[in-house]
C-alpha cells in the first residue's frame, strides 16, 4: 500500500529519485565524472526503453553498442541519437535473441571489435544490467544470459522439458528466471571476488511495443483507462540508466530496482536453491547446444 502511494505521488526514495524520474533526470549530474571509454552494450534497443536508454547513455557520453535483429530500425535509432548527439559513437551488431546461433555470431563479432565492456544491458531480459565487465568474460556471460530467457521463456517443468506454452505465464517465469540468474551470478562473482556486479530492474509499467502487441478492445480500454498511471518511455528507462550509471550503485550487486531504488522481489525469487538449479540446468542446455552447434 505504501508503495502503491509512493509509486502514484512519484515520492523520491533513498536514491533521490522516484517513479516520475525520468532517464535524463538521473544521469544529468553523470557526464563530468565518468570515466571516458566507457562502452555499453544493449539488446532490445531498437524501440521502447532499450532505444531511450540508448539515446540517454550516449547523450552522457557513453559508447553504446546496439544488439539488433532489425538493423533497419536500429540504424533508425543510432539516426536520432546521434541528431541529437552529434559525436555520440553507436555501433550497429546484428542478433536475434532466439537464435542460437546468432548469439554465438553476435559474441564472435562483438570480441572482433577489441572494445572494453563496462556495462551490458539485457534490456530483452528484464533489464540484467551487468556492470564493469571484464571483456574476455563477455562470450561466456553474454550466452548465459541470454539463454536462459530462452530457456525459460516457455512453459516447462521448472525449466526442462517444454510441455505446454502459455503467453502470459512465460512472461512471468522469463522474469522470474531473470531476476534468479541475476541473483546466481552475483553470488558466483562474489564467490570469486570479481570486481564485476549484476542487477535486475523493473522498469514500471511503460506504454511501449510490448503493449502495442496485446492490442485489442479489452486490452486497449484498460491501458486507455490506465494510461494515467503508465511511465513514460523515458521514465521507464530511467532506473536502468540509474543503475547502469549512479556512483550510489558501484559495488551493489545481485539486487533488485525499480523506480530507481533498491525493492525486494518475491518470496520465490529470493529461493537461493531454486536459482542454483535454474543456472545448473541452463548451464546444462547450453553447453548441449553448444555440442550440437559444433558436431
Ligand atoms: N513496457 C512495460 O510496461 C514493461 C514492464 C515490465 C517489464 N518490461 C520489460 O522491459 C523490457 C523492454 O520492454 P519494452 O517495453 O521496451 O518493449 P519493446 O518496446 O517491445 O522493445 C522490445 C525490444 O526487444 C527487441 N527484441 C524482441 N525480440 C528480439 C529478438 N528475438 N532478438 C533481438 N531483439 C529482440 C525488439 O526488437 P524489434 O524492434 O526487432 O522488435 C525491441 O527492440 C522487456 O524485457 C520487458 O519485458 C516492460
Amino acid at each position: 500500500m505504501k508503495a502503491t502511494l509512493r509509486y502514484l505521488a512519484g515520492i523520491a526514495g533513498p536514491s533521490g529519485f522516484g517513479s516520475n524520474s525520468t532517464a535524463e533526470q538521473v544521469t544529468q549530474d553523470f557526464s563530468s565524472f565518468l570515466p571516458s571509454n566507457l562502452t555499453a552494450l544493449i539488446t532490445g534497443a531498437t524501440s521502447g526503453i532499450g532505444a531511450e536508454t540508448a539515446r540517454v547513455l550516449a547523450k552522457r557520453g557513453v559508447r553504446v553498442v546496439i544488439g539488433a535483429r532489425d538493423l533497419k530500425k536500429a540504424r533508425e535509432v543510432r539516426e536520432k541519437i546521434q541528431k541529437e548527439s552529434p559525436g555520440a559513437e553507436v555501433i550497429l551488431l546484428e542478433i536475434d535473441l532466439s537464435s542460437f546461433a546468432s548469439v554465438q555470431r553476435f559474441c564472435s563479432e562483438f570480441l572482433a571489435l577489441d572494445l572494453p565492456l563496462n556495462i551490458l544491458m539485457n534490456v530483452l531480459s528484464e533489464l540484467g544490467i551487468l556492470r564493469r565487465q571484464n571483456r574476455n568474460d563477455i562470450c561466456y556471460k553474454l550466452l548465459r544470459t541470454f539463454f536462459v530467457n530462452e530457456n525459460a521463456g516457455r512453459e516447462n517443468d521448472r525449466y526442462g522439458t517444454e510441455v505446454s506454452y502459455n503467453g502470459t505465464r512465460a512472461y512471468a517465469q522469463s522474469k522470474l528466471a531473470t531476476i534468479l540468474h541475476v541473483k546466481e551470478v552475483a553470488r558466483q562473482l562474489k564467490e570469486r571476488n570479481a570486481k564485476v556486479t549484476i542487477n535486475a530492474v523493473h522498469p514500471g509499467i511503460v506504454k511501449t511495443g510490448i503493449i502495442r502487441a496485446h492490442k485489442g478492445l479489452i486490452t486497449d480500454s484498460l491501458f486507455f483507462i490506465a494510461s494515467k498511471l503508465l511511465k513514460s518511455i523515458s521514465q521507464g528507462a530511467s532506473t536502468t540508466c540509474y543503475v547502469a550509471l549512479s556512483g550510489k550503485t558501484e559495488g551493489v550487486s545481485g539486487k533488485y530496482f525499480t523506480d530507481c531504488n533498491e525493492s525486494n522481489c518475491s518470496s520465490l525469487a529470493n529461493e537461493e536453491s531454486e536459482a542454483r538449479k535454474l543456472w545448473n540446468d541452463t548451464y546444462a542446455l547450453l553447453h548441449k547446444r553448444l555440442r550440437q552447434a559444433t558436431n
